[in-house]
């Protein structure tokens, strides 16, 4: 079977909607996705009113008539349940599903998002709608994907949310003792003696207790994947054929731990919009695909090994017994004995091994389910992306392991309040720029069917663990400038300028696969996941911290005794005080480079110093360290370097771990990624320079079909190359 169903090559096309249009747009629609070779659409993801406009009367007659149009134009449908966007008569019906604020402000209807995971009524609502779309579609041949809701991401505080939250602790932590423990229910008299005292954390007095916050966030995170879980059985029970997934929206307001989710998913699905309009766009689209090439790695790990499914019947997630006694969810006592899963032997330090995806194709399944076509939306502007960006960062998605390149949205709205967002077909009309650009999109992914049996293996990874970044988000760190994404962002930043690909990992995945480890501000860290940092160490493995690691135990306790708590033995230094510095601070260090952000008293136990402190109060004080630990090394970083500084450090760790990067000769400003299989490899090239360049590698290039040595990039450019063992022009047959 391919996934999703009935498609081969590479997904492309987007959010399609069709109600928004008279009856006579579809046809010529259809034609336009034809000339742009659109292959897939997702169709009916804000449909509810218009499918269900009274309750419990349907009409699908319009979306009969989309789907048979589709299907006789050979697009595929990603059937969505419109279940992020209820109908009026909905929360009139049933005020007491309206979110509910932290100030205790019911919301009303009138945008989207305007539901509450946890009311009985909505859950029931939006099982009825999926069901009803299971059961007129189940057949229809069109269907290859069901696409659950949309962006599952709100956050309510309600009585509903309250008595599904107290259900959820009750399973973490047996009994109000433990709680008590973990919520530090002694500071500022906080021990409760009946769980019906407890609430979710709603706006209070002073500062909230961030044992409580930060499981919330979890609870959150939980109770919107028990909501999706329970739409995913019931159309995987419709049509077992058929994958089912969920649009994965990024950032830091995001209440949803996507890495947990991936083993609920079939096909891991993001929704990337950059933020920045320069060269930022590009370091989040290489960020963003590599978290999501990651979550789709472990979201098949974990169903390979069975690990998968632990949603309960009652929709709710760490019912008991599956919560270890470290409290964490799932995992305890999943383990071996040494806390060694699998081992990196088998694929050497060139990666994790990944599992081949269930279809065969080219490792784990995830998909680019959205992205703007032609505008980069930065707070309060819309820029216009340059001619062939949108191309270059589509690319940039395949080249990490995407199925293909998906849009929002096909056509541009008249109305409603995403009125100037982008489109394939914009205001313009197909003859624009924006919808040739499609059409030559179309062209492209057609030519690069054959990467798609690709896998991207990654020599370096980058912890990622969600908990430490809601933790971070606490008011009372000893800097409001401590930024989780935006450590995680600096070190993948500095890895990928460095020419390495990156993998993320969590607590349970195969460390030893990796050359080189990279824990950036890993503020929590249970007491397991240290102990295979240390065996990953011993065993020869690189590792580097930066500050605010280690510090606190899952509950968010600070361990005590010197940071960085649960890494001093491995690092061999023992920190006693922290100095968050102003942001306009540079503190000059020994080898010319400077810090920023933070400082630290760094007390030697074991490892060498390699940089000191240059100046002020810590003059003379190591600032990097090295610790031969075992058979491998641990670096520790006291300090934010500033750009090339980290990208110079860590391309010379991963050097001396032995990674090399993908293509040592790509000059500055061309990214290169390689996807692969036994036989044969693609070397993805792009150009985000202003400048043209040369690449001195050589191959057919699947863009233009040439054999290519060297390979000249435009400004702006990209090449695939089909790589051949050497640099025989012979070759130019493959073509
Ligand atoms: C998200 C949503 C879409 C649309 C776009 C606009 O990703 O899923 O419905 O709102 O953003 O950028």
């Amino acid at each position: 079977m391919r996934w999703p169903k009935g498609l081969t090559g590479l997904c492309y096309g987007g959010d399609y909607n069709p109600e928004q249009w008279p009856a006579e747009v579809w046809p010529a629609d259809v034609e336009l996705m034809r000339r742009a070779r659109v292959n897939l659409v997702t169709v009916g993801v804000f449909a509810w009113s218009r499918l269900e406009p009274q309750p419990g009367r349907y009409d699908f007659d319009w979306l009969d008539r989309v789907l048979d149009l589709l299907y006789d134009g050979g697009i595929r449908v990603a059937l969505a349940t419109p279940t992020a966007s209820p109908p009026p008569w909905f929360s009139l019906r049933h005020p007491d599903a309206l979110p509910v604020t932290a100030d205790g402000t019911r919301l009303s209807h009138g945008s989207r998002d305007t539901y509450c995971a946890s009311a009985p009524a909505y859950r029931a609502a939006a099982r009825g709608i999926a069901e009803a779309l299971a059961d007129r579609y189940r057949d229809h041949p069109s269907l290859a994907l069901w696409h659950v809701h949309n962006e599952y991401g709100t956050t309510c505080h309600c009585e509903h949310v309250a008595v599904a939250f107290r259900a959820w602790l009750r399973a973490r932590y047996g009994d109000l003792d433990r709680l008590a423990e973990a919520w530090t229910g002694s500071f500022w008299s906080q021990h409760y003696s009946d769980w019906e005292q407890i609430r979710p954390p709603r706006t209070t007095r002073y500062l909230g207790n961030p044992g409580q916050l930060l499981d919330f966030r979890r609870f959150v995170s939980d109770e919107l994947l028990g909501a999706y879980v329970e739409q995913r059985d019931l159309l995987r029970a419709a049509t077992p054929d058929v994958p089912v997934t969920t649009n994965y929206v990024l950032g830091g307001w995001v209440p949803v731990d996507h890495a947990r989710w991936a083993a609920e998913v079939d096909l891991v699905a993001i929704d990337h919009y950059p933020a920045e309009a320069g060269p930022g766009a590009e370091e989040q689209t290489a960020l963003a695909a590599d978290l999501a090439r990651s979550w789709a790695r472990r979201g098949e790990r974990l169903r390979r090994t069975g690990r998968a499914g632990q949603v309960g019947a009652t929709g709710h997630i760490g019912l008991a017994g599956q919560v270890g006694a470290t409290g964490h969810i799932g995992l305890a006592g999943r383990v071996g004995a040494t806390g060694h899963i699998g081992r990196g032997g088998q694929g050497g330090r060139g990666g994790a091994v990944e599992p081949a995806s269930v279809d065969g194709s080219g490792g784990p399944a995830w998909l680019l389910m959205e992205s703007a076509p032609n505008l980069i939306l930065t707070p309060g502007r819309m820029h216009a992306k340059e001619p062939g960006r949108m191309i270059r960062h589509s690319l940039a998605h395949v080249a990490r392991g995407s199925r293909g390149a998906m849009f929002f949205q096909w056509r541009a709205s008249r109305g409603g309040a995403e009125v100037f967002h982008s489109a394939l077909v914009p205001h313009a009309g197909p003859d624009s720029r924006a919808f040739r650009e499609a059409v030559s999109l179309g062209g492209v992914l057609d030519r690069l069917a054959e990467v798609d049996a690709g896998t991207v293996r990654a020599p370096v990874a980058i912890a990622w663990d969600v908990a430490s970044w809601w933790a971070l988000q606490s008011t009372v760190l000893p800097s409001g400038q401590l930024d989780y994404l935006a450590e995680v962002s600096a070190a993948h930043r500095a890895l990928s300028r460095a020419g390495h690909t990156v993998d993320f990992v969590a607590e349970d995945d195969d460390l030893l696969g990796y050359a080189l480890l990279v824990l950036p501000a890993l503020y929590l860290l249970p007491d397991r996941y240290a102990a295979r940092i240390h065996d990953y160490v011993a065993a020869g493995g690189h590792l580097l911290v930066s500050y605010f690691s280690g510090i606190a135990d899952e509950d968010a306790r600070v361990r005590t005794g010197g940071y960085p708590g649960a890494l001093r033995e491995v690092l061999g230094v023992r920190v006693e005080e922290f100095h968050p510095l102003d942001p306009a601070t540079r503190l000059p260090l020994s080898d010319g480079t400077t810090g920023r952000l933070w400082a630290e008293t760094v007390r030697l136990t074991g490892a060498t110093p390699s940089v000191f402190y240059a100046g002020g109060l810590l003059d003379g004080e190591p600032a990097l360290t090295r610790h031969d630990y075992g058979d491998g090394v641990a670096w520790y970083l006291s300090t934010r370097l500033d750009g090339d500084a980290y990208r110079d450090l860590l391309a010379r760790v991963a050097e001396a771990a032995g990674a090399a990067p993908t293509c040592p000769t790509a000059p500055a400003g061309v990214e290169a990624v390689r996807r692969g299989t036994a036989e044969r490899s693609w070397l993805f090239l792009l150009n985000h320079s202003a400048e043209a360049q040369t690449v001195p590698v050589c191959g057919v290039d699947l863009l233009t079909g040439d054999y290519a040595d060297p390979v000249r990039l435009p400004a702006g450019g990209c090449a695939v190359l089909r790589e051949t063992a050497d640099a025989d022009p012979g070759r130019r047959s493959d073509a």
